[in-house]
């Protein structure tokens, strides 16, 4: 089968445009992963290359050896995503150490999987040993307002996620453990993955300070889903805060409690806090 009409593929390719018209990927920014399933891996392999070099990840992941993953490539623009996907994407799979990976398809005009691999990579891991492996998706995406959010709020989880849940309803039920804050750090290398990673411990979502946020998923439809409702609720955060730096009324702790009943979540009381008035 032509490893262009395969349904993860598909997705994929829809994703990478969805977010693209979102305007969440000026020029290559952003970037997406998929952990391929093995029956899937089985129905591309005739069609998938065995010759390229293996070359270092940056970050150690051996709980993902063996792993195939659909990347985007570095310096791509999603722009270009869905007409010519076999030039800006690629697919890898992770050597038996967990430590290099290999070019299988893609990225025909030479170049090489985006660089915040390491981060990508090591929440793969995460996830998949937190979720029995049903995670299948991390995205990382440039969405304006959550970005301008992370200069006016402080950069705390709790503050976060209280502040991006008061602003729509449904927001403690799509992401109910919450969104991890990153303060600024230099991207594209291990130790903002290992930040990033242990957040993915706790929660779906992980906000970058002044660059973006990552979300993890189990397919493509939900983790765009959840970027889209955490962007959305930044949105209308920046708009409440342009008008007025008080809320006259707001969805409160005993609200989100109700809520809670209601909808069968757990909502962690750290995020319920009492606010000085
Ligand atoms: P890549 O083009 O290497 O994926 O980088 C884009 C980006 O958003 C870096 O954080
Ligand atoms: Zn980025």
């Amino acid at each position: 089968m032509k490893i262009l009409d395969m349904t993860f593929v598909r997705g994929f390719i829809r994703m990478a445009d969805d977010g693209f018209r979102m305007g969440w990927h000026e020029r290559n920014g952003g970037n997406l992963s998929y952990r391929i399933k093995p029956e899937e891996v089985e129905i591309i392999s005739p069609r998938l290359r065995h010759d390229s070099p293996f070359v270092p990840i940056g970050a150690s992941v051996p709980d993902l050896a063996g792993e195939y993953f659909l990347v985007t490539g570095s310096g791509k623009f999603f722009r270009d995503i869905k007409d010519d996907p076999e030039a800006t994407l690629a697919i890898i799979q992770i050597d038996d150490k967990g430590e290099n990976y290999q070019l299988k398809w893609g990225l025909v005009e030479g170049g090489k999987p985006t660089s915040e691999l390491p981060s990508h990579l090591m929440n793969h891991a995460v996830k998949k040993r937190m979720t029995d492996g049903r995670y299948r998706v991390i995205y990382h995406a440039h969405p304006a307002n959550i970005i301008a959010l992370t200069f006016v709020l402080p950069l705390e989880d709790e503050v976060f996620t209280r502040e991006l849940w008061e602003m729509a309803t449904e927001c403690p039920v799509v992401f109910p453990d919450g969104v991890g804050v990153v303060g600024w750090m230099v991207p594209g290398g291990e130790e903002i993955a290992i930040a990033t990673s242990r957040l993915m411990e706790k929660y779906d979502a992980a906000i970058w300070a002044h660059h973006g946020i990552f979300c993890a998923g189990e397919g493509a439809h939900s983790t765009f889903g959840l970027m889209h409702t955490i962007e959305k609720s930044a949105e209308i955060l920046v708009k409440v805060l342009s008008m007025s730096q008080s809320k006259k009324q707001t969805i409160t702790p005993d609200n989100f409690r109700d809520l809670a009943k209601a909808f069968e979540v757990s909502l962690p009381e750290k995020f319920l806090y009492e606010k000085d008035k």
